[in-house]
């Protein structure tokens, strides 16, 4: 079995606006393996959440593939697209995107409802990864009675009761305080020892020295850096 888990080959991004065009990325090469925990670094606006969406199948490349799984992805309808993101990928977006008519606990269970998991195993399941993220006490509240990093706990939740192979989390920890980002990043050091791939964007600099290593993205490509530089 190959050990890796995703692939970009040759990856290009232009975003066309009016009469200008923008050039993201000119020709990233990327191989991830299973168990990573990668953090995603590079300045604002040099396209991490770009490349999160385009890696989680949710935009597409303007050139080159995506291999997850050595399933080449670029010939995939939005179909298969779907399939393939409900059970292989979680996304934790920037902008948290819950469900604003649903509760917290709603929100959680949802992934595994569009799965078509059972109700009795759903509730359980969600009830235990909101109480992981210490939002338990928060079930039965809308998103906008929620605090944003009470928000933003709740994506965490909803990401990860998938129990998906590939996680990829934008700025899970950007509006947490010190010590539940440390909880947060101690959950993922649990997934990764249960062999699930971590990719993340981030600002902090303290936890993504902490990851396996960094990808650094700056002018248009990618760069692998060991963490602690
Ligand atoms: N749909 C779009 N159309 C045109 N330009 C876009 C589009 N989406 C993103 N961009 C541009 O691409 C660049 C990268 O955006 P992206 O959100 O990926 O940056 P980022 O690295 O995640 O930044 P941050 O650290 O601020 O979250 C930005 O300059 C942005 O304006
Ligand atoms: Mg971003």
């Amino acid at each position: 079995m190959s050990k890796e888990i995703l692939k970009t080959i040759n990856i290009k991004k232009n975003f066309q606006n009016r009469n200008k065009s923008i050039t993201l990325f000119k020709n990233l090469n990327l191989k991830i393996n299973k168990g990573d925990l990668v953090a995603l670094v590079g300045p604002s606006g040099s396209g991490k959440s770009s490349l999160l969406h385009i890696i989680g199948l949710l935009d597409e490349p303007t050139n080159g593939k995506i291999l997850i799984n050595n399933q080449d992805t670029s010939s995939f309808s939005n179909l298969k697209k779907d399939v393939i993101r409900s059970r292989s990928i979680s996304i934790i977006f920037q902008d948290n995107n819950l469900l604003s008519d649903f509760t917290a606990l709603e929100n959680v269970m949802m992934p595994l409802i569009i799965r078509g998991e059972k109700e009795k195993v759903i509730l359980k399941k969600a009830k235990k990864m909101l109480k992981n993220v210490k939002i338990l006490n928060r079930s039965d509240h809308f998103p906008n009675q929620l605090s944003g990093g009470e928000q933003q706990r709740v994506a965490i939740a909803r990401a990860l009761v998938a129990e998906t192979k590939l996680i990829l989390a934008d700025e899970p920890t950007g509006n947490l305080d010190y010590k539940t980002s440390e909880e947060i990043f101690s959950l993922f050091l649990k997934l990764k020892k249960l062999n699930k791939t971590i990719i993340f964007a981030t600002h902090n600099r303290e936890l993504a020295n902490r990851a396996d290593y960094k990808l650094f993205i700056s002018d248009g490509n990618i760069k692998r850096v060991n963490a602690q530089n």
